[in-house]
């Protein structure tokens, strides 16, 4: 016997900024974000700080400790800042977000209390995932702070960390309170890590608009280079796009199968655990749509002129499109050798539950979704790209600047 249907519907709202000197006591909106539902009270807030970022800016803790008693009628601090590992590190050790979760119990953090998250997209992920499990909600303000987390991962509903050998294994959709970009802090990313970012951009301007790629396309020499001012507009076209798919595509938790801003992951995601972590996400995402581009012209679905500019403006933009682990094989015997990277797909179609679905393009600027790829073509697709870097004299670039680091 049904008793009854419960249905419960929750909006949610958060404003995003776009603001220069977040931190300048004379700049009000970072404030203003966090006492927009109750401008009468004293909002606890508890910033924690990618070590990237603490390190490149030396007085970021004065800073904002300076900022909040320009605004202590709003805000007052709980304590220093707290400073957490950069990088995929932060995801990769469980014992970190413990760590992070006892002393936001410690500091009796509520679930009005905000922790303000300054960082790239591992620590917004992490930190986030932390906050977003205490008390099942602290409120989280995200300033982040790299080209991919500013165009991407920081306007977004979703927080996690890497587990049990799996990427994002654990993590929750939870809407930020705010989120304030400031450009100004690529000032002291690495051209590696500006580099990177720009794969998501490229990404949501081939499944989504046409015209931002043929943007990318044009200011690639700038991009390429880490020039400031083509960044912060890449950025915020990026973060635009992905702001209107979340409120507008019917899916913002990912209840169904399709995913269209994974295009390009599933590779991306197992190339990043083949690789531990060597290659970042954006050069891995970079390479993921190479190969979902490749393929779609060898399946038919886009022409060839579409697919040779979709890797010539990567590789502009200074990306490298071959690397080593796509060439991992394993089994052998009777079945013969498989590519590792083939995985990725079977770890994607588990990821999602039901039926594979996975974004394809049809041209610059239209997607579509499929529910298999056929793994002959997927292959000639990677034999494709080792061919291309092979005529181009730059075999695996990212991945040997990425050894060369790790
Ligand atoms: N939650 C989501 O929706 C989502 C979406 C896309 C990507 N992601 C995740 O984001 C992560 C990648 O994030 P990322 O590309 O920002 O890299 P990252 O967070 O790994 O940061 C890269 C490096 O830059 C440093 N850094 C950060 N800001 C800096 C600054 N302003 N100046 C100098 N150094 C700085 C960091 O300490 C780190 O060493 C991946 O784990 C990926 O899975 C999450
Ligand atoms: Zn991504």
């Amino acid at each position: 016997m049904l008793l009854h249907v419960q249905r419960i519907a929750v909006p949610f709202e958060y404003p995003v900024y776009f603001t220069e000197g977040v931190f300048s006591p004379s700049n009000a909106d970072l404030a203003s974000a966090i006492a927009a539902r109750e401008p009468r009270r004293r909002h606890r807030v508890l910033p924690v700080i990618d070590g990237g970022v603490a390190a490149a800016w030396p007085s970021i803790a004065e800073d904002i400790a300076l900022y909040v008693g320009a605004h202590a009628e709003r805000l007052s601090l709980v304590a220093e800042p707290i400073v957490v590992p950069g990088g995929e590190a932060s995801k990769n050790d469980g014992a970190a977000t413990a760590a992070l979760q006892a002393r936001l119990d410690a500091l009796g953090m509520d679930r009005q209390s905000f922790v303000m998250i300054v960082g790239g997209g591992a620590v917004l992920d992490m930190a986030g995932y932390a906050a977003a499990t205490v008390h099942r909600g602290v409120r989280v303000v995200r300033i982040p702070t790299t080209v991919l987390a500013q165009a991407d991962s920081g306007v977004g509903v979703k927080n996690g960390v890497n587990a049990f050998g799996k990427k994002n294994l654990l993590g929750t959709f939870a809407p930020p309170f705010a989120v304030l970009i400031d450009p100004r802090f690529l000032e002291t990313l690495s051209l590696r890590d500006k580099v990177a970012g720009m794969a998501e951009a490229v990404k949501v301007a081939l499944i989504r608009d046409a015209r931002l790629f043929s943007w990318l396309t044009e200011h690639a020499p700038a991009l390429a280079s880490g020039s400031l001012a083509p960044l912060a507009t890449l950025v915020r076209r990026s973060a635009e796009i992905h702001l209107q798919h979340i409120a507008t595509a019917g899916d913002p938790f990912e209840l169904g199968s399709a995913r269209p801003l994974d295009f390009g992951h599933w590779a991306a995601h197992k190339l990043e655990s083949l690789t531990r972590h060597r290659l970042r996400h954006g050069e891995a995402v970079a390479i993921g749509i190479a190969i979902d581009t490749v393929y779609a012209e060898l399946a038919g679905l886009c022409s060839e002129a579409t697919a040779a500019a979709v890797l010539s403006t990567l590789e502009a933009l200074g990306f490298a499109l071959w690397d080593d682990a796509l060439a991992l094989t394993r089994g052998g015997g009777e079945r013969g050798e498989r590519l590792c990277v083939l995985d990725g797909l079977d770890e994607f179609r588990e990821h999602l539950g039901g039926e594979l679905t996975v974004t394809l393009l049809e041209d610059v600027g239209r997607a579509r979704e499929v529910h298999a790829m056929e793994e002959r073509h997927i292959v000639a697709a990677i034999a494709r790209l080792r061919e291309r870097a092979g005529r181009r004299g730059a075999p695996a670039a990212a991945g040997a600047a990425g050894a060369a680091r790790s």
